[in-house]
């Protein structure tokens, strides 16, 4: 089972719409995947609450209490869990940080987000495990998105080689428990995630399909 941290200090850089597009890429995948909700906002909760599909299960909790959430998730068989956390809270960052595979960053490529993404940064370093910034929210057709990663790389952050642009189905499809790629299949945003998702396994080293490996 891996786990994979979703993080970031600076409210609204699209933590919890990169979990959940992540989550169903992962079941999409034949991954049996959960979301642990560690944000008291309840945003991931809340979406969960608003799915009619089953999966994922979206499971609320307290960092301190990851230990046991993530033995859970394990008993009942998932592969996947990804832990949505909330901004400004150091003390839960820093855990799920401590107990993932693989810490994603989101980051809009604005001058604000970017001066405020070294706490994560840092937070990220002491936790060594492998980081990545995910530029979300990138203005498409722009040279926004380069020009952030060129910058956050010359800072000596590392930078997910994909990223997501500022796209209206990531909002809309949200709505009603959905995903991009369940609201709009074969769209922009939903070709985004599935390439960033195939990123991630190969980061995390699992096959790109689920099913596949369980078969085998
Ligand atoms: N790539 C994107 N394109 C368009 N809208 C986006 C994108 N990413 C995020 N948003 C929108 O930006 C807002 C904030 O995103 P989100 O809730 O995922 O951020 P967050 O980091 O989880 O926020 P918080 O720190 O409050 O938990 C939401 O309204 C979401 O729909
Ligand atoms: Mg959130």
């Amino acid at each position: 089972m891996k786990i994979i941290a979703i993080i970031s200090q600076k409210g609204g850089a699209g933590k919890t719409t990169l979990a959940v597009h992540l989550a169903t890429a992962a079941i999409a995948a034949g991954y049996t995947t959960a979301i642990i909700d560690l944000d008291p906002q309840g945003t991931a909760a809340s979406w969960g609450d608003r799915r009619t599909a089953g999966a994922p299960e979206v499971i609320s909790g307290q960092a301190v209490r990851l230990p046991a959430l993530t033995t859970a998730a394990r008993e009942n068989g998932a592969d996947i869990v990804i832990l949505d956390t909330a901004p400004n809270a150091d003390q839960t960052a820093s855990l799920s940080a401590r107990a993932a595979d693989l810490v994603l960053i989101p980051c809009r490529p604005s001058t604000f987000d970017l001066e405020a993404i070294e706490t994560t940064l840092l937070l990220a370093k002491a936790a060594k495990k492998p980081a990545y910034v995910v530029l979300n929210a990138v203005p498409p057709r722009s040279g926004i998105g380069k020009e952030a990663t060129e910058g956050l790389r010359a800072g000596g952050a590392q930078v997910a080689p994909h990223q997501l642009s500022q796209r209206a189905a990531y909002g809309h499809s949200v709505i009603d428990g959905r995903t991009a790629q369940e609201f709009e299949p074969g769209g922009k945003a939903a070709d985004e995630i599935v390439v960033l998702f195939k990123w991630v396994c190969g980061i995390v080293d699992m096959p790109t399909r689920g099913q596949a490996k369980k078969v085998a």
